[in-house]
């Protein structure tokens, strides 16, 4: 895997770009987020953080889709595509897919990979939560409620919202309290 991550950008842009140009814009967002977060981390965690972040949501692309649970698919196409374990591990478990993979029966294919529960990992569910679907910043309250509007007419993933609620908030107030920290560099405000 390349430390620029322009393989998993090819990869993400191949998939996405095309039929999907909103969900494009967001990954190239949380890249974007992904990027600057990741100047406070050790070259190999930094690499792994920004192929995550441009392939978080390739699993939504029609060519890569097969279960409907992107986490899932998308994980399974980063693996295909030979990136590193741990970047489909982390794909598969961003921001809290783990609920409403219980809420859709499909825990037992989800145990191909693993969440790592590592700063790594937070700081993923925080580029994706705080980048909004045309790819711009966004605050944990607005991007929930855009989620729960845009979901509106799809009990599972109102539940999986509500469920995974505290693991979310849990994850963003650890990146947050990392970047109190001074280790790592805050996104800016404006459009990152
Ligand atoms: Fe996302």
């Amino acid at each position: 895997m390349n430390a620029d991550g322009s393989a998993a950008a090819a990869a993400a842009r191949a998939a996405l770009a095309g039929p999907l140009p909103r969900r494009w814009a967001h990954a190239r967002g949380v890249a974007r987020r992904a990027r600057t977060l990741a100047v406070g981390l050790p070259p190999a965690d930094a690499a792994t953080l920004v192929a995550a972040a441009w392939l978080h949501d390739v699993g939504y692309a029609p060519t890569v889709a097969r279960t409907g649970f992107h986490p899932l698919d998308g994980a399974r196409y980063a693996h295909d595509l030979g990136f590193p374990d741990r970047v489909a591990h982390l794909v598969a478990y961003h921001s809290a897919a783990a609920v409403k993979a219980d809420l859709l029966g499909l825990t037992d294919q989800m145990a191909e990979f693993c969440d790592e529960q590592t700063l790594v990992r937070d700081l993923l569910w925080y580029a994706d939560m705080s980048t909004d679907p045309s790819g711009r910043p966004v605050s944990f309250d607005a991007r929930m409620a855009e989620v729960r509007r845009r979901r509106a007419d799809d009990p599972v993933a109102v539940a999986a919202l509500d469920l995974g609620m505290p693991a979310r908030r849990a994850a963003w107030e650890r990146a947050e309290a990392w970047l109190r920290s001074g280790a790592g560099q805050r996104p800016r405000a404006s459009r990152v």
